[in-house]
């Protein structure tokens, strides 16, 4: 039986560095995670004593007195924050004619093999309510193809399109890699050639309770979660993938979130823009669809450019109107940047220091008697890096607006907003719109909405461009359409 409070003393340990690590535990005040330490076999106590040994004490307790005590130094009211300058959609031919040279300043750099994708697909997908990877959801209208199969399709067609090699490094978590792994495997990478895909895992950091004690997930494991996607930056480096891509010639990576199934991968145009001007990490924006849409926003904080996430923005601030009626800080965040492999690097060379942001969150966890139980209330705080904190330190950046409806639709909730439903109908209604412009008499609803299905894969068309093209023009829509 547990004994409650044990003096370190009491924990036997094998060696000197168990030794040292049991004192460490019990400097920091953490001692309750041995409470059943005497019910544990051997093995337990390994798994125990491994876990807490990834644990930067150190970490925590700054995270503890800065975010959990309380102690908050920055007042939100002395930041300024003005909106960025953007680089905007062309509507006139001077635009159309310097998109069209960056365009091509791009496709050089893809052709020349010096761009990677970098996918961040390591979150655990709560909100979806899927035990799953959220990569693996079936996603396309008619074949039910998964969001990773509509990723690599588009990086297979580019690669195909450039006669080129388009490495593509995939974030994983410890809570997904090895389902993720096996569903490209089964799937047989999607037609990729294996050498050019690899999986990397991202930190974890433990999940304290709200009096900064470490949550005990068994009588023999901590609660541990992601550190955030600002933890890309930091597992580039540590896992070797900063290395692999300097070997590859890679100078840009293109990075974007899982959920996004619109996502243009390795957009030339926003390419050229970024190389142009010798930036070092670019965001592009999205109009916002209202002004308390969840998404963050881009702006020029305290004289950085920044991302201020939806949670951080006064209710003044997401209302402000220019004279001309649009929203002032009405330039969403879709999570999609070009970083240059050298300014990754540097980033790294120096103590690695992205903020942590606090999240309070139910996470089920061991209860004083030993039993796994899930809170009604709040009741652990998880701590994240965010990786839009690197844009201050880029020194030049380009921000560069897209069409919302071509390039933006995250899948985040089961249903409703954001939701596959959302998702495959924005699928839909481009496709369609690319049919449109080829000449082909699309029907829509009240709503602006094909009536009808439509798929197209990447591989037949990676644009309106290609698609007008490469389809027949005599094609009468009968309210179902599926190009592969
Ligand atoms: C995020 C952005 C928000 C942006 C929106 C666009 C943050 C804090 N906010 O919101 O500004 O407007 O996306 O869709 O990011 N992920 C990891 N590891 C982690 C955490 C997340 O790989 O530790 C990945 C997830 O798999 C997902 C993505 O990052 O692909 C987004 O994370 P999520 O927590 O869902 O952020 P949002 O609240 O949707």
């Amino acid at each position: 039986m547990s004994t409650g409070k044990l003096k370190h003393s009491e924990i036997k340990t094998e060696n000197d560095s168990d030794k040292l690590l049991v004192e460490k535990v019990f400097s920091h005040k953490q001692e309750h995670v041995f409470r059943w330490w005497n019910d544990l076999t051997i093995n337990g106590q390994k798994n125990l004593l491994n876990q807490l040994r990834l644990v930067d004490f150190t970490l925590l307790q700054c995270l503890t007195e800065k975010h959990i005590k309380g102690n908050k130094l920055t007042s939100p009211e002395a930041a300024t924050l003005e909106p960025p300058d953007i680089i905007p959609i062309p509507q006139n031919d001077s635009q159309k004619a310097r998109s069209d040279e960056a365009g091509k300043i791009g496709e050089d750099a893809i052709g020349a093999g010096t761009v990677a994708v970098v996918t961040v697909a390591g979150g655990l997908g709560t909100r979806l309510g899927a035990n799953r990877p959220k990569g693996t959801l079936p996603i396309s209208p008619i074949m039910g193809k998964s969001i990773f199969q509509l990723h690599a399709e588009k990086i297979h067609a580019i690669m195909n399109k450039y006669d080129t090699v388009i490495p593509w490094y995939i974030m994983t978590s410890l809570n997904n890699d090895e389902m993720t792994r096996s569903f490209f495997e089964e799937n047989r990478f999607f037609g990729l050639n294996t050498d050019n895909v690899s999986f990397f895992t991202q930190g974890v950091l433990p999940v304290m309770d709200l009096q900064g004690k470490l949550l005990m997930d068994s009588k023999n494991s901590i609660v541990t979660s992601p550190n955030g996607h600002g933890g890309t930056l930091l597992a580039l480096k540590e896992r070797g993938i900063l290395s692999n891509m300097n070997q590859r010639g890679i100078k840009h990576i293109f990075y974007h979130q899982i959920d996004n199934i619109l996502i243009k991968i390795a957009d030339p145009v926003y390419l050229g823009y970024h190389i142009r001007e010798g930036a070092k990490m670019s965001p592009k924006v999205v109009p916002k669809a209202d002004p308390e849409e969840k998404v963050g926003i881009v702006g020029i904080k305290d004289g950085h450019l920044d991302t201020i996430e939806y949670s951080e923005l006064s209710n003044e601030e997401k209302h402000a109107l220019n004279p001309d009626g649009t929203l002032k800080f009405g330039m969403g965040n879709p999570a999609i940047y070009l970083l240059d492999v050298d300014f990754v690097e540097k980033i790294n060379e120096s103590h690695f220091a992205l903020p942590y942001h606090k999240a309070v969150k139910k996470v089920p966890c061991v209860d004083e008697n030993g039993c796994k139980t899930k809170p009604s209330e709040n009741n652990a705080a998880k701590f994240e890096m965010f990786i839009f904190d690197a844009l201050k330190h880029a020194g030049k950046s380009i921000i560069m607006e897209v069409v919302r409806e071509d390039e933006f639709s995250p899948v985040k909730n089961a249903e409703g907003k954001d939701s596959p439903d959302t998702a495959k109908q924005s699928m839909i209604n481009m496709f369609g719109r690319w049919l449109q412009e080829a000449g082909i008499e699309i029907p829509k609803d009240e709503a602006g909405n094909v009536k009808g299905t439509i798929e197209i894969s990447p591989l037949y068309a990676l644009d309106a461009k290609e698609l007008k093209k490469k389809i027949d023009h005599e094609i009468v829509f009968t309210g179902e359409l599926n190009l592969q």
